[in-house]
């Protein structure tokens, strides 16, 4: 068989019964054969400070171990305020850094998002898209996951 692809999955939020959480936990039941999808979670994460970015914390340097040994991400962010969570936004810009270090580089990125709203988190979503692109990230166009009135999905 051939070897299995890894895929990281990250959801942007701390929230212990979190829409997006539990999205990501029913992918991880879901995934197709030969694939494996591990999950890291952002607590824990410290607000980022430049004048760390050399000397990152541990569960920094976790992290983008993790990104990099990973062919592939699954990122499921909730939408706040029309965008991406600063948890989420917090722990992409620790992994991008320092210059010329970033995790992210070149790496294929599937994007799901659960939302009370409507619309399930697509502004986020394309904010999201928007990052990848400095990130030299390359984002699955389709399918389009975004799951709308969460609180009745769940
Ligand atoms: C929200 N929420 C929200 N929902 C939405 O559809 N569009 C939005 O712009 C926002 N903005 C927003 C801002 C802030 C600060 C919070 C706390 C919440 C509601 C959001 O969809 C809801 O809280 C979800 O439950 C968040 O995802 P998790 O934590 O359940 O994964």
């Amino acid at each position: 068989m051939a070897k299995p692809i890894r895929i990281l999955g990250i959801a942007g939020s701390l929230r212990r019964e979190s829409y997006n959480r539990s999205a990501l936990r029913a992918a991880t039941q879901l995934a197709p054969e030969n694939t494996i999808l591990e999950t890291f979670e952002l607590d824990g994460i410290p607000i980022f400070n430049q004048d760390e970015e050399q000397t990152p914390p541990a569960i920094v340097a976790e992290f983008k171990r993790h990104i990099r040994e990973a062919d592939a991400l699954l990122i499921v962010t909730p939408e706040y305020n029309y965008s991406v969570p600063g948890v989420l936004k917090n722990a992409i810009d620790w992994a991008s850094r320092p210059y010329g270090d970033s995790a992210w580089q070149g790496k294929p990125a599937a994007i799901m998002g659960a939302s009370m709203g409507t619309i399930g988190t697509a502004r986020a979503q394309y904010h999201l898209r928007q990052i990848f692109v400095f990130l030299n990230m390359f984002p699955i166009n389709q399918p389009e996951v975004m799951i709308g009135n969460a609180a009745e999905q769940f």
